[in-house]
């Protein structure tokens, strides 16, 4: 139960346990076309250029980044938490010239401070977190989107937290470009990033001047490997990390898009209304929440570092602390996926009680 990675359904073990075969096989080609087919599904999109990058969500937050911007550019950078800051790092990184759009840990994004931002500016793109997991901020997007748009920015989305745990309409939201993770709400092993770019972002990306800094994730190299008439080598895919997200992402089908937020939202419920009688307190308000990832200040007397330790060694539990300026002061408990149980839930709560004596 902490930040990710989640419980992979056995099924997706299994599926993790197939022989190998060759990573240009018919048959392997043949999987990777349906993955692309259930990853534009569950994000809501029909973008062409939408694909996985054979690495964690930090490759598909470089993936986004790198192919867009360009040295001089100029990247409006939304930063609420740990993980907006790391695309403020990566943007400069490309050569862009940063602004950065801040809001307190704990606090959304200001719709009407990105647009001050942007007021006299023509950014390449603005990029935000959708759900921070280092604070448990459910960012919403359409506000955003529309401001980014009327400035003529590309909007950059990272939806790591919450893919398949909460809905992600990028077409709906007109998003550009929007990275996420296999580990947390898709409960699939982790290690790999799908990546979704809009035609507009794909015309940015046609229309650059200069070669794109890094080779491994360079799209306009790897996209003849995940599509096109001829399918080309470019590197050797981890074919039993895809073979065991195809099957996470045919259970997440199956159980419906819908079916599988209202689970995530009813979990986090229960848990909510467990943690409060034992003193712990939400520290985002209520209509911010992520339901996968909730995020409590712990009641006095209970010391972060010790309660971990005990739940984990005496129930079998785990769960996330703090970081950066949370660190010793919350736990982030993860809902996430196939862990978003109320068996799950009932166990921490039980836990709890019996290590508070409530
Ligand atoms: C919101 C968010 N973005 C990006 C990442 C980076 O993903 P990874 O650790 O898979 O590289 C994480 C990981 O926890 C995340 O929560």
């Amino acid at each position: 139960m902490g930040p990710g990675p989640s419980d992979a359904h056995p099924k997706v073990l299994l599926a993790m346990a197939t022989p190998l075969i060759g990573h240009l096989d018919p048959e392997f080609l043949r999987i990777m076309d349906e993955v692309k087919e259930m990853v534009r599904l569950t994000l809501q999109t029909k973008n062409e250029l939408t694909f996985v990058v054979s690495a964690p969500g930090s490759a598909g937050m470089e993936t986004c980044l790198v192919n867009l911007l360009e040295p001089g550019d100029e990247a409006v950078i939304c930063v609420h938490g740990v993980f907006g800051n790391r695309m403020a790092d990566i943007a400069g990184r490309c050569g862009a010239n940063v602004i950065r759009v801040e809001a307190p840990w704990g606090k959304p994004i200001d719709p009407a401070a990105l647009e001050e931002a942007l007021s006299g500016r023509r950014p390449k793109l603005v990029a935000i977190v959708h759900a921070e997991t280092s604070t448990g901020v459910l960012q919403p997007l359409e506000r955003i989107s529309e401001i980014t748009h009327r400035a003529g920015a590309l909007l950059v989305v990272d939806a790591v937290t919450s893919w398949c745990g909460a809905p992600v309409k990028v077409d709906e939201w007109e998003i550009d470009a929007l990275y996420s993770g296999s580990q947390k709400c898709l409960s699939a092993p982790p290690g790999l990033s799908p990546v979704t770019f809009s035609p507009r972002a794909v015309k940015a990306l046609d229309e650059r001047k200069t070669k794109v800094q890094s080779w491994f994730l360079d799209l306009t190299q790897v996209r003849h490997y995940w599509s096109g008439s001829k399918r080309a080598y470019h590197h050797t895919a981890p074919v039993s990390s895809v073979l065991a997200m195809h099957e996470a992402l045919r259970l997440v089908l199956e159980e419906g898009l819908e079916n599988r937020f209202r689970r995530h939202r009813e979990n986090h419920e229960l848990l909510r209304a467990g943690l409060e009688p034992l003193g712990f307190e939400f520290i985002v308000e209520p209509q911010y929440r992520l339901p996968m990832l909730n995020a409590v200040k712990l009641p006095a007397g209970v010391d972060d570092a010790e309660y971990r330790k005990r739940l984990l060694d005496e129930f079998n539990i785990e769960v996330g602390g703090g970081l950066g300026d949370f660190a010793g002061k919350i736990w982030r408990i993860g809902l996430m996926g196939n862990s978003s149980s109320a068996n799950h839930v009932n166990m921490l709560l039980d836990a709890l009680r019996t290590m508070i004596n409530k």
